[in-house]
């Protein structure tokens, strides 16, 4: 299947998903591709929030404005509307099991499946901004 869309999915939609939709959407412009790009959580306590302080200060330190983003819950319409889901650790991904979506973990791709660390708890967002532009490129190479 031809994917034209991706949606990048972690459990609060304020740290690490909104990070992972900023940078691919830049990737993605830089290489002309045409795909689209959202991001949700599994949850939505922060639903309309702003991304968190951290990723909108990496973000920005790396040239994205990520100040627009609001939080979003993952709904049935994303489901029958994407292509391909990519989480960013196990509990995202048994979370959304039951729903057979087309979906991998963003470290499938050159982390050997490992978590993207969370920010909003103990992850350096730094290590965090760095492992998701590196699965992210590796991705497209993979898939496109
Ligand atoms: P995210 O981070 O899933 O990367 O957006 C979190 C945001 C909120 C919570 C946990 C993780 N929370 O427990 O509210």
């Amino acid at each position: 299947m031809k994917i034209k869309s991706i949606m990048f999915v972690c459990l609060g939609n304020i740290c690490r998903s909104p990070l992972a939709e900023a940078i691919a959407k830049n990737i993605i412009s830089e290489l002309n591709l045409d795909i689209k790009i959202a991001s949700a959580g599994t949850v939505g306590y922060h639903q309309n929030e702003m991304a968190c302080e951290q990723s909108i200060k990496t973000a920005k330190k790396h040239g994205i404005d990520l100040t627009k983003h609001r939080a979003q819950k993952l709904t049935q319409k994303h489901i029958k509307e994407y292509d391909l889901f990519i989480v960013m650790d196990k509990t995202n991904y048994r979370d959304l099991k039951k729903y057979k979506l087309n979906m991998k973990i963003l470290g499938d791709f050159g982390f050997d499946g490992k978590a993207v660390p969370d920010p909003y708890f103990t992850g350096n967002i730094e290590l965090v901004f760095d492992m998701i532009e590196r699965a992210i490129k590796n991705m497209l190479a993979e898939l496109f």
